[in-house]
């Protein structure tokens, strides 16, 4: 397609921006070097064993804040988060997987009215081999005391609920580089042009079909899932001549960004449930920098994302590194997954005064 027909994501941000005469364009701005973040990560990522990023940062002995070793490329890809978007004044404050407490904007440069949250490298067990991998982020408010005083950022001004997000979305590493980008008017996907380095406009509105045949979720964790995830998983695994009345199709990438992505293309369910493999751990999958902005993404696109109890989007976030259960995707499927967390569950017991009860129903996130 000549390069006149194809609009860039600058261009597509100029002209979303024209409907709100009074937008100063700082969120713009913040967009773009979000994009620039990205495109330097595709670069790295991209020249692998060659450009000496491969392997664990620090020889294997550094942990982030979770307790997870640090690969290489997730301390470069956090850098490189942090050099292309703290300069250019939209900024209050910074907050990712990689960094213990918020980022502040050092003091020669001005601060601006947005947090960003970033996840800078998702699924990177995989980089070592070779899988797609992606970055994901989300942009919210800043608190208008932070705004007005300038004051450094802390934890607290962070925690604000998905639904409150201005934008939100990742990119992907894979055969081609993509960004699929939310600013609440839909879903909009962007192929990096290689040529130009210009992301460019290919996937305008994307919809989740709200039906689907195709469930992921790390079977491996089967023996520690609650009653209606085994429900569901089993239903599906039955398949024509189960409940479902249809044969179910599975993948699992272990690149939350890669599924969210796969869903997004072509309808399926993500499941990361909660479960009772560690007790400290409620779910596998952080709130603020992976949960929410896939949350807004698979909203705008017309899916659905539920703790299995909760949408995600109304979850008051406690803490910066909170972990939560997360189902995604295909909306029928997901409502699906809601209800049997809701339902009763049937228990066979002797006595009538238990014959059914629900275990869950008292349970919020
Ligand atoms: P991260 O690489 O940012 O720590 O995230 C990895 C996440 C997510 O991408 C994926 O869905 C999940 O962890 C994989 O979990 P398993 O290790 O259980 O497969
Ligand atoms: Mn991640
Ligand atoms: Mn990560």
């Amino acid at each position: 397609m000549p390069l006149s027909q194809r609009s860039t994501l600058t261009q597509f941000l100029i002209e979303e921006r024209r409907r709100f005469p009074d937008a100063s364009g700082d969120f713009n701005a913040l967009i773009l070097d979000v994009a620039l973040a990205c495109k330097a990560i595709a670069r790295s990522v991209a020249f692998g064993a060659l450009g000496n990023v491969l392997g664990n940062h620090g020889g294997g002995d550094s942990v982030n804040v979770q307790g997870e070793t640090q690969k290489k490329l997730d301390v470069i890809s956090n850098e490189m988060f942090l050099r292309a978007n703290e300069w250019g004044g939209h900024l209050a404050g910074m907050a990712s997987e990689e960094m213990d407490g918020p980022y502040n904007i050092p003091r020669q440069f001005p601060r601006g009215k947005y947090l960003l949250v970033f996840d800078p490298l998702d699924g990177s067990s995989n980089i070592d081999v070779n899988v797609s991998v992606g970055s994901v982020f989300s942009i919210l408010r800043a608190p208008q005391a932070v705004i007005d005083s300038g004051r450094d950022v802390t934890a607290e001004d962070f925690l604000q609920p998905g639904a409150q997000q201005m934008a939100a979305g990742y990119a992907l590493y894979g055969p081609t580089t993509m960004m699929v980008l939310t600013v609440g008017t839909g879903v909009h996907g962007f192929t990096l042009d290689p040529n130009l380095g210009e992301f460019k406009l290919t996937h305008h509105n994307i919809q989740v079909p709200p039906d689907t045949q195709e469930f992921a979720i790390n079977a491996s964790n089967s023996r520690f899932w609650e009653a209606p995830v085994k429900r569901y998983v089993d239903e599906c695994l039955a398949g024509r001549s189960g409940p479902r009345g249809k044969d179910f199709n599975m993948r699992w990438i272990a690149s939350m960004v890669a599924e969210a992505h796969r869903i997004l293309m072509r309808g399926g369910v993500f499941l990361y449930p909660r479960d009772t493999k560690d007790a400290t751990k409620p779910g596998r999958l952080r709130l603020l920098y992976e949960a929410n902005p896939i949350a807004m993404v698979m909203e705008q696109a017309g899916g659905r994302a539920s703790t299995g109890r909760a949408p995600v989007l109304g979850v008051q976030p406690t803490g910066l590194h909170q972990r939560i259960g997360l189902v995604f995707g295909s909306r029928h499927e997901v409502e699906r997954i809601e209800r049997y967390h809701a339902e009763p569950v049937a228990v066979k017991d002797d006595t009538p005064l238990f014959a059914e009860r629900s275990l869950f129903r008292d349970c919020v996130a």
